[in-house]
């Protein structure tokens, strides 16, 4: 495969493919028709995690898509996440044992702690007294463990400010080959695109397209986008998701519908020039995906605020 801007390397030497499907809060009833859909228009990157609660249906489409030599596993670039009842470094390797099972595979391309949060071992549902005091240190240890074991081909974090993934590299002894964030044109994230560049991180940007049906703000709706959209002749969300790519991030747009899997990876033969790419850069900057009252409570857990939360990025 000819990598340019269709994939990129990791500090593992291996490379993850640019466009991945995301499937948080995917329907399980319909992801299956999805995963099929997105492989067949040359998706080879799926964003899974324990807690979308959809492995299980993932993991028949899949077997379905080898079983008919449709793709074959190592073709693909399968992405999983460790919840955060699962810190724990015992419970870690039987958290991604059970996202294996789930989704019927024997490795995975890349292990994520999903976020820098903990909760108490066996809660269930989001609530804060469930939240207790992260260890990243020991969960980390037992994700270089699941590296070393080869069933986690990468490993890495998610929702990591640039000053937790510089205490975890005070400590690796296999450094993170991956942080997902949120990042689109309206979240940019520079100061942690610079610190990640600098390590040898891979950014990768999930809600590449502002999640518009679950958000207030509707990003692919911003006139800047729009404008630059136009000068193209795209879509705002082709502008969106190009706009990462030329950042060097991978980037997980989710859609449950036909034209716009395609739409969304109809980006690769084309660019958005320079000066439109400095013109998106004077938008005005707003993190979109708030966890206060989540994952930040002033009573439980490691987070009085989302201050210490994102370390004041
Ligand atoms: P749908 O499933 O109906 O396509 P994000 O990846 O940022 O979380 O955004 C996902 C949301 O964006 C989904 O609600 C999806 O709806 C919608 N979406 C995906 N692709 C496009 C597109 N090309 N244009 C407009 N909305 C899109």
């Amino acid at each position: 495969m000819a990598h340019g801007i269709n994939s990129f390397e990791l500090n593992t030497g291996k490379y993850i493919p640019s466009v991945g499907l995301g499937t948080g809060m995917m329907d399980p009833t319909l992801v299956a028709t999805v995963i099929s859909t997105a492989i067949k228009v040359g998706y080879r990157h799926i964003d899974c995690a324990q807690a979308y609660n959809n492995q299980i249906e993932i993991g028949y489409a899949l077997k379905k898509l080898f079983d008919e030599g449709v793709v074959k596993r190592e073709d693909l670039w399968i992405t999983s996440k460790l919840w955060c009842t699962d810190h724990d470094p015992e419970d870690v390797p039987k958290a991604l044992d059970r996202t294996l099972q789930e989704l019927q595979l024997q490795y995975l391309d890349l292990y994520l702690i999903h976020w820098p949060v903990r909760m108490k071992k066996g809660s269930v549902g989001i609530n804060p007294e469930n939240l207790i005091q992260p260890d990243i240190p020991s969960t980390w240890r037992a994700m270089e463990a699941l590296y070393d074991s080869g069933k986690a081909r990468a490993i890495g974090v998610s929702n990591f400010s640039s000053k937790k993934l510089q205490d975890l590299l005070e400590i690796v002894r296999v450094p993170p080959a991956v942080n997902q964030v949120e990042l689109h044109p309206v979240w940019q994230q520079p100061k942690l695109h610079a610190f990640c560049e600098s390590k040898g991180i891979h950014l990768s940007g999930f809600s590449p397209l502002g999640s518009p049906a679950f958000l207030k703000t509707d990003i692919l709706k911003h006139p800047i986008i729009n404008i630059v959209a136009e000068k193209l002749e795209k879509m705002p969300a082709q502008v969106a998701l190009r706009w990462g790519l030329q950042m060097g991030h991978s980037v997980l747009p989710k859609s449950t519908n036909e034209e716009r899997i395609k739409g969304n990876f109809d980006i690769f033969d084309w660019s958005i020039p320079d000066d439109l790419i400095n013109k998106l850069s004077e938008i005005k900057q707003e993190r979109l995906i708030k966890v206060t009252g989540v994952f930040v409570h002033e009573s439980y857990g490691g987070y009085k605020n989302a201050e210490e939360l994102w370390d004041g990025e």
